[in-house]
């Protein structure tokens, strides 16, 4: 009786299983199906224009999709995305697009004025380099890098984000400004000492990751978004923020892109410290007491309107794509973050939150937030929110591969 009993429990718990990775399973095809829909009618868009590359970014306030140039911070997404479409479908007909949309922003190598050539050259033709080993995207990794370099301050330890000779930031009286988003770029260099035995590239990062580890968190986990240092001295002159609700706040994608940037140094050191930060912030944003139940963050923790604060979706789609790195680790409780990754995937992919096809610009995802204080694509799409959540489609894919 005892043995049968049991054999019952193990062959439900065996069907729910199966049930379950069929489902993931699904989810996951529907997804790439939907995808491959809604950016393939964006490239119908972008092929008809033969002048020049339409870089989808986000919507503009009528409703038309606003296209940046090469220069914009957010111009390697979609080039990306097309690589991940390619990456997670083998469909080679996205490859030669993928190439395209990189060599139409490949002057982003030679940036100098501002610390952004991580996200725009890393996610394009990093991840071209990837998938192709292609030599000539070596060479442009590492001019990103080279340009990116220039922007070391050795007093403070830290790569500088911004100039403060332009535009709003020459207003706000700071010196050498360090926004956290800068951990995102330090991919790029460990990318470039790879690729070139110079080990200057990582050496620059790691100074960088540790200052910013020093400086940037509070004891609670979460992080400023912008440290201001003195370019005579190194020292702290001020910790603000740009995009948050307030200095003292926890802007939300501020807090995604910490808990992915110390992933990634973790993954390139091993260094326990840099995992640590990682996982402190996300239990900050995991056990906040204001953390909505479909995991989708308000666009600051400490907006004064919660729960009526509108969400921010890039930064749930960062935080799911980092989580789902962390759950390959080698952690008692790794699954716990591929089960909060699964469910924040669900939420993105539900109505609320995915767009019908053929509506929201040919985005993937609504309901982002570029900046409040800057009165910036306020509830939009935004590329990268779509970029991380196909990164972490793919990741998830993987993993459920490796388990199957
Ligand atoms: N890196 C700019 C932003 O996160 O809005």
């Amino acid at each position: 009786m005892m043995k049968s009993t049991t054999a019952l429990v193990l062959s439900l718990l065996f069907f729910a299983c199966a049930e379950k990775k069929e489902t993931d399973t699904d989810f996951i095809r529907e997804n790439v199906a939907f995808a491959c829909d809604q950016i393939g009618r964006e490239i119908d868009v972008i092929e008809k224009n033969s002048e020049k590359f339409l870089n989808p970014t986000t919507l503009k306030a009528d409703g038309s999709v606003f296209y940046c140039g090469y220069a914009d911070w957010r111009s390697g997404f979609f080039p990306g995305s097309i690589w991940y479409l390619y990456e997670l479908t083998g469909d080679e007909a996205y490859r030669p697009l993928a190439e395209k949309y990189c060599a139409a922003i490949e002057e982003a190598k030679n940036l100098t004025w501002h610390h952004d050539v991580g996200f725009m050259i890393g996610c394009s033709f990093g991840n071209g380099l990837r998938l192709t080993g292609n030599p000539q995207y070596k060479e442009v990794v590492v001019q990103a890098a080279r340009s990116l370099s220039t922007r070391f301050r050795p007093e403070a330890g830290i790569i500088q984000s911004w100039d403060v000779d332009r535009g709003w930031m020459s207003q706000r009286g700071w010196e050498c400004p360090v926004i956290i988003d800068n951990m995102m770029n330090l991919e790029l260099m460990f990318e470039a000492t790879k690729i070139t035995d110079d080990p200057s590239f990582r050496e620059i990062a790691l100074a960088h990751a540790d200052r910013t580890l020093t400086e940037q968190f509070r004891a609670d986990g979460s992080c400023y978004h912008v440290i201001d240092y003195s370019l005579e001295d190194g020292s702290v002159r001020n910790r603000h923020t740009a995009q948050g609700y307030a200095h003292e706040s926890a802007w939300s994608r501020g807090q995604a892109w910490a808990i992915y940037g110390y992933t990634i140094c973790y993954r390139e050191t091993g260094e326990q410290k840099y995992l640590d930060q990682a996982l402190k912030t996300f239990r900050f944003m995991r056990d906040h007491k204001d953390m909505p139940d479909d995991l989708i963050p308000y666009w600051d923790m400490d907006a004064p309107d919660i729960p009526n604060a509108l969400r921010d979706v890039s930064s749930a789609s960062c935080i799911a794509s980092a989580l789902y790195e962390i759950s390959t680790l080698d952690l008692p409780e790794a699954d716990t973050y591929k089960t909060y990754a699964d469910q924040i995937m669900r939420s993105l992919a539900s109505p609320a939150y995915r767009a019908e096809p053929g509506t929201n610009g040919n985005f993937l995802l609504m309901h982002s937030v570029g900046s409040i204080p800057h009165d910036a694509e306020v509830d939009k799409p935004l590329n990268y929110a779509d970029y991380y959540f196909l990164e972490a489609l793919k990741r998830k894919k993987d993993i459920e591969e490796a388990i199957l």
